[in-house]
């Protein structure tokens, strides 16, 4: 295999240009060509492919976000889109592609896969909701910006003996709420993994308010079925039995858009790196995951089929802290 394309795809996450990097200068360590896709699945519909040698990677590594772009494309879940990205891919004399990115983006690279493409994934997303990485891309740099949200609100939240919620991002996964909750000293996390009541969090803050803390902190997972709004409304109809009063800050985007951490820059750059190894040395159909510290290849329909379970001992531990 001498011609390989990488793209990035989903949400993006710090990192990916890391990861972008070491696969082509990988690949071009080992004698291959490289192309980038721009856009994700989209671009590889409409055939935006461009070449990437080792200087047009120079100075990413510190950025956030991805130099090649992302999308979320619908037309590449259809038969049609497929074909055409194939197609495209035939026509630039690409013999495999490197796919950047979280669950969604694995399917698709899984049904590159099982039409014969070559194609090796990487795994990324700040969700960190994929089978066959025990973390994957983007995770550490987002969670530090949620403890940075975490750390200010508490120093408000005390000024003014206030609760706050706090809305994490996950999408369905409630990882990442749940270590900023045990990583920011929180009062209640409240996850899809483990639901608690909207009865059980308005214990915790008036328990909070009669152990004599000047504030609470409730960490509420997007994907949570009583998020932020279900809560809020329960909230506004007990006001009294709080006892503090309670404001909300959504953090959103906001957790995407950091500059890499170092532990992500090293990650991207191990998992990057493996993969353009793997797609050249002729193991694809498979996604580059780190497990207990070890670069790890996961057949893609595996990844695809099965969940990744969060650790309930992590749960019943950050209850135990909250003294
Ligand atoms: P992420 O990769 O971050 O989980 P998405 O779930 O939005 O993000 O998926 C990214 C893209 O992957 C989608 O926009 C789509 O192009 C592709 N994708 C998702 N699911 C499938 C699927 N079942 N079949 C083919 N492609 C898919
Ligand atoms: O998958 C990453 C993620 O940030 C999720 O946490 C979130 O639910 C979703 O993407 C937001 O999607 P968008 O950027 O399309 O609004």
């Amino acid at each position: 295999m001498k011609r390989i394309a990488v793209l990035t795809s989903g949400g993006d996450a710090p990192g990916m240009n890391a990861a972008i990097r070491a696969v082509t200068r990988t690949a071009i360590s080992m004698g291959a060509e490289v192309f980038g896709v721009q856009l994700g699945y989209q671009g590889l519909i409409d055939g935006i492919i461009i070449p990437l040698g080792a200087r047009d990677v120079a100075g990413i590594i510190q950025r956030g976000g991805t130099m090649l772009g992302s999308a979320r494309c619908d037309e590449f879940k259809t038969a049609q889109g497929q074909r055409e990205a194939i197609r495209n891919l035939h026509q630039h004399g690409i013999e495999g592609i490197v796919v950047i990115g979280g669950n969604g983006s694995q399917t698709g690279a899984n049904a590159l896969a099982k039409q014969g493409f070559p194609v090796v994934g990487v795994a990324s997303t700040i969700d960190n909701d994929l089978y066959g990485s025990d973390i994957t891309i983007g995770v550490d740099t987002a969670l530090n910006i949620v403890l940075e949200a975490i750390d200010r609100l508490k120093v408000t939240a005390s000024s003014h003996q206030r609760a706050f919620m706090i809305e994490v991002m996950g999408r369905n996964c409630g990882y990442l709420a749940l270590m900023a909750g045990i990583a920011g000293g929180a009062e209640t996390i409240v996850i899809p993994e483990y639901e608690v009541e909207p009865e059980y969090v308005a214990k915790d803050i008036a328990r909070a308010y009669e152990k004599g803390k000047q504030h609470a902190i409730i960490i509420v997972a997007e994907g949570a079925k009583n998020n932020t709004q279900v809560l809020e409304t329960y909230f506004a109809e007990h006001k009294e039995e709080l006892g503090f009063s309670i404001r909300t800050t959504i953090l959103g985007h906001v957790q995407r858009g950091g500059t890499p951490s170092a532990s992500d820059r090293i990650l991207a750059s191990r998992l990057g790196s493996e993969a353009a190894k793997a797609l050249l040395g002729g193991n694809h159909g498979v996604l580059i995951g780190m497990i207990k510290n070890e670069l790890v290849s996961t057949p893609l329909e595996v990844v695809v089929e099965e969940k990744k379970e969060l650790d309930r001992s992590w749960f019943e531990m950050a209850e135990m802290l909250d003294r």
